[in-house]
């Protein structure tokens, strides 16, 4: 550590766009950390996707020293799929800076993240940014922070990320208000003796230094060349390299109790290195007795089936599957079978932006044209005899007579909207099944509204219809709840008789006919005509709850026969239609993977 300078490590919650990667970019100027001329290729969230989306996915973290203090700024992911990530980032620090948008004011994923903050004791710094807009309405939205947090209106910095006015005085706001790690003061020092303990707040796979784990030393030194342990996974590596980030990386001898930085470990697998695990040490003798709390290994929510689009890619896509597994641990891939779309995988992910980068990444990253299935959560299926089966697929659902009871995932939804919009959000949130459980007026003008709802109604489309009904300002946030009962079955495509697998999905009872009614009816716009009239079912059990006649193509048997002689022209077409019959019974339809993105496109 550098010699009489105050440590202080924080991070920065915002929601999407209110300016956190301008405000770091800004933060490191006014630091000198990082000289202006060479800011543009210094960009703290540099990876394509990211800039084109506007999104961060991930920021660097950075060392800055500003007057006699060393502030460490590690990021939160903004997005409501990373809420563990984001819980973990939180425990790495002492303090967070809430940063809003003075023309838009506090989203709900911000709150969501505020109240992990607060859960971990965390000092709030509130910040309004964009205060250079002529849309900035620091009143209101200072009025919304103050019923928010309850704290003093003089207490909230005002800044322009943009042009840097208000970010030193922010600075010092930071040095000031947010405590030193509790190795630095008094007492605590004893924590700088104590066996080593080191919270992972990220991790990602690099080709040359093995997985590369991003720290925050809580007890004792973390030394290059240490033998480690991994308590959470059992793993045990060396310290290949210990350093810390000035943005790039720094190789230092140590990080000791009260600093963040990262340390190679040679280790193959981001599995071994998770989020929130510990690391101590693997000396006989020298390791912690327990682990840092919080430690857990996400399970993926959400589900899909990704096929390639032309099926010699098959290979092109296990193999970039696998890299992006290496970085990326939360990403489950299991090989599937499907009779229209061929071999594939059935993928698991933290949510639907992470199905989304996924996609995204494996298109642009490496070309692949993908198929994605209707995106599925996971159900706990109790079958007669007692046993429980999870299944997440429509393929693996179980007969309906030896179904028990099915329990599926509920969750907490904050939803925050203008007053103005309350009707339709609550129309909206009704379809989806959505229960009211409070409400509160945030400021003047705007609710935060509090709703049950399971899961699976939040995977379709939701975020997107709210955002429609409410002009783009209602957010939605959510953490998961209880496993309760739940009236689903499963709905089965049949194409001329025959179950489709890859076309069935798993609907509420009381929504399947108006489900399977909308399903055929689009099958019949997308599918190709064949030489026979084929029938499209929708089916519950044994019952067919809606159908659909997709006409045959037709083929002129008596084009060449002029005029005259109509008894022959009949044979002919009673010949077609006796073929067309014999043809129909027999044919298996053989449905192109290119409708499966017509079908389900949301
Ligand atoms: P994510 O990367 O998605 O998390 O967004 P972000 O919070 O990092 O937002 P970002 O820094 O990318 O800023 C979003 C947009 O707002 C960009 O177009 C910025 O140029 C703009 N912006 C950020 N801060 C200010 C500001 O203080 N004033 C003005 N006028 N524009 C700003």
């Amino acid at each position: 550590m550098s010699e009489n300078l105050s440590i202080h490590n924080f991070c920065i919650i915002a929601h999407v766009d209110h300016g956190k990667s301008t405000l770091a970019d800004r933060m490191l100027e006014v630091t000198h950390t990082v000289e202006g001329r060479r800011m543009k290729e210094q960009l703290l969230d540099s990876m394509e996707l990211e800039q084109e989306r506007g999104i961060t996915i991930k920021l660097q973290p950075v060392k800055m020293e500003w007057k006699d203090a060393v502030l460490n700024l590690i990021d939160t992911p903004g997005h409501v799929d990373f809420q563990y990530e984001v819980s973990r980032s939180l425990q790495a620090v002492e303090g967070a800076v809430l940063l809003v948008d003075a023309t838009q004011g506090i989203q709900a994923q911000t709150i969501a993240n505020l109240y992990l903050a607060l859960e971990q004791n965390l000092t709030i710094v509130p910040v309004l940014n964009k205060i250079d807009l002529p849309a900035a309405a620091p009143k209101i939205v200072r009025a919304e922070l103050v019923s928010l947090l309850g704290c003093e209106p003089d207490g909230i910095l005002a800044v322009s990320a943009k042009t840097g006015e208000g970010v030193p005085e922010l600075l010092d706001a930071i040095a000031e208000r947010i405590p030193s790690p509790q190795a630095f003061v008094g007492s605590g020092a004893a924590r700088l003796d104590a066996r080593l303990r080191a919270l992972i707040f990220d991790s990602y796979y690099d080709d040359y230094k093995g997985v590369v784990a991003y720290v925050r030393a809580v007890d004792g030194r973390l030394r290059r060349g240490d033998a480690l342990q991994f308590m959470g996974t059992g793993a045990q590596d060396k310290a290949i390299e210990v350093g810390v980030f000035t943005p790039e990386f720094l190789p230092t001898e140590a990080l000791t109790a009260g600093e963040i930085g990262y340390v190679a470990t040679g280790l193959k697998d981001v599995k071994e290195a998770r989020v929130g695990d510990t690391i101590t040490s693997a000396q006989p003798g020298a390791a912690a007795s327990e682990p840092l709390p919080g430690f857990r290994i996400v399970q993926p929510k959400v589900f899909a089936g990704l096929f390639p689009a032309a099926g010699d890619q098959y290979h092109q896509l296990r193999d970039s599957l696998g890299k992006l597994q290496l970085s990326d641990s939360s990403l489950t891939v299991q090989p599937e079978q499907n009779e229209a779309l061929g071999q594939g995988f059935r993928c698991g992910f933290l949510g639907i932006l992470h199905l989304d980068i996924v996609q995204e990444r494996l298109r642009r990253e490496w070309g692949i044209n993908l198929v994605v299935t209707v995106p599925s959560v996971r159900y706990r299926v109790r079958l007669r005899g007692g046993q429980e089966r999870a299944v997440h697929t429509p393929a693996e659902w179980p007969d309906p007579g030896k179904i028990e009871t099915v329990l599926e995932q509920y969750v907490q939804a904050e939803l925050l909207t203008p007053a103005a919009h309350m009707g339709a959000v609550f129309e909206v949130m009704k379809q989806h099944e959505g229960e009211l459980q409070g409400q509160e007026l945030l400021g003047d003008e705007r609710l935060l509204l509090q709703f049950t709802l399971p899961l699976r109604e939040l995977v379709v489309d939701l975020n997107d219809q709210l955002k429609s009904v409410s002009a783009g300002y209602a957010s939605l946030s959510y953490g998961l709840g209880e496993w309760r009962a739940a009236d689903v079955v499963k709905l089965t495509v049949l194409v001329n008789r025959v179950p489709q697998e890859a076309l069935s999905t798993i609907v509420p009872r009381q929504q399947a006919e108006a489900a399977g009614r909308r399903l055929v009816e689009k099958l019949k716009k997308v599918l190709p005509r064949q030489l026979f009239a084929v029938p499209l079912q929708a089916a519950v059990g044994g019952t067919v709850v809606a159908r659909e006649t997709l006409p045959a193509m037709r083929k002129d048997v008596t084009g060449h026969l002029y005029g005259g002689d109509f008894s022959r022209k009949r044979k002919l077409l009673e010949k077609q239609k006796k073929g067309k019959k014999r043809l129909a019974e027999s044919a298996s339809i053989e449905i192109p993977p290119t409708i499966f993105l017509d079908l389900f496109r949301r």
